[in-house]
């Protein structure tokens, strides 16, 4: 094992510069940030054309892939920010949650480098660095201040559904998440019903908007007093519709199942995260991750909430290492030095961070 790495004085100008590295699922990538917020270069290599063939993420490939990847990604990062590791402050590097087999890609190329270029290393929740790329400049943001505390963040992404109270920085309370699917999960799986093209939450959205939202009344799970959300019942319900619509002669309404879909799942978490913005008087809300990319969630959001609704420029959504590299420098802030021998958290909600 080896200890401390060394001390390093931030640059000249005061900045934090930290080299950030992301390969949780399905995309490799990394990106230099300053500060928590000015993205010097933030460079993505998607395996998704890969993986389109099996209909979703297949890990054993995708592990394969960062391995081939992850170098010319990360000299493209330090290229694209005209600066070498010698100016680099600290790796911010993904821990979990995630795909473990490409989890590890990421985190041992971080310990490689930090351990060559006597670096810190930082290992970074990868929901908590959605949340925080709500602080990356950009733009085209859609509000031009910091979120301000408390906050209520809703993260949907392919693997989770969470609502989150923020009351400060690194500060959460996890109000709910998903009991069965996350929401980018039934888009997913229901893009697949329908035939349509792996990632399912562009497919939808995209067959959606030619598509009526009203002409199936598909179920809303509200699950009463709960801030929990559930999918499965949903899913379930298009799945019917589909068998049934299949035994007649007609051709399937793709557009309109995707568009009463859509609407169901926007629904949803419009209302409980809106609920939960009264409920904890929060000043501002924050959505991220990749279904924050939805054209008809961000639009519903923006015209149904009272307060700011900080949502990422669509580039921030999806997976990214701009956002490792940012929420890195809130925790580089706090004092976190990880050892060189830390491991992956496949599994590592976010009421588990300390
Ligand atoms: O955050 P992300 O890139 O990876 C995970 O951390 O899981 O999210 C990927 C998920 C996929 O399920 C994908 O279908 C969904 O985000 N997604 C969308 C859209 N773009 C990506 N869902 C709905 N509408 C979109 N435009
Ligand atoms: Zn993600």
């Amino acid at each position: 094992m080896v200890n401390n790495p060394k001390y390093v004085e931030p640059a000249e100008d005061g900045t934090i510069r930290l080299l950030g590295i992301e390969t949780s699922c399905d995309e490799t990538a990394a990106a230099i940030v300053e500060d928590g917020k000015n993205i010097l270069s933030n460079v993505v290599a998607s395996q998704i054309d890969i993986h389109a063939q099996y209909g979703g993420v297949f890990p054993e490939v995708a592990s394969r892939q960062h391995v081939i990847a992850i170098y010319p990604i990360l000299e493209q990062a330090l290229q694209q920010a005209h600066i070498t590791l010698d100016d680099v402050d600290g790796i911010a590097v993904t821990q979990g949650p995630g795909l473990s087999g490409s989890l590890v890609v990421g985190l041992n190329t971080a310990k490689g480098i930090a351990l060559a270029n006597r670096l810190p290393l930082i290992g970074v929740n990868h929901l908590e660095a959605h949340i925080y790329s709500a602080w990356l400049d950009s733009d085209d943001k859609a509000i031009d201040r910091e979120p301000e505390f408390p906050l209520i963040a809703l993260i949907v992404s392919g693997g989770h559904t969470e609502l989150i109270l923020m009351t400060g920085h690194l500060t959460y309370q996890r109000l709910g998440s998903t009991l069965d699917d996350a929401a980018g999960e039934a888009f997913d799986k229901v893009a697949r019903l329908l035939g349509l093209e792996y990632p399912g939450g562009p497919s939808i959205q995209q067959a959606a908007e030619i598509g009526n939202d009203r002409a199936f009344n598909f179920p809303r799970s509200w699950l009463d007093d709960s801030w929990d959300f559930s999918f499965s019942g949903l899913k379930t319900a298009v799945l019917r519709e589909v068998r049934r619509l299949e035994k007649t002669d007609l051709p399937l309404p793709v557009n309109d199942i995707a568009a009463s879909f859509q609407a169901a799942v926007v629904d949803v978490l419009i209302t409980k995260t809106l609920k939960a913005a009264e409920e904890y008087q929060a000043k501002d809300l924050l959505v991220a991750g990749g279904v924050s990319a939805n054209k008809s969630l961000r639009q519903r959001f923006l015209d149904s909430s009272e307060i700011p609704v900080h949502i990422p420029p669509l580039f921030l959504c999806t997976d990214n290492a701009a956002m490792i590299a940012g929420a890195g420098y809130f925790r580089y802030c706090a004092g976190q030095r990880d050892q060189l021998d830390i491991d992956a958290f496949p599994n590592w909600p976010v009421s588990e961070l300390a």
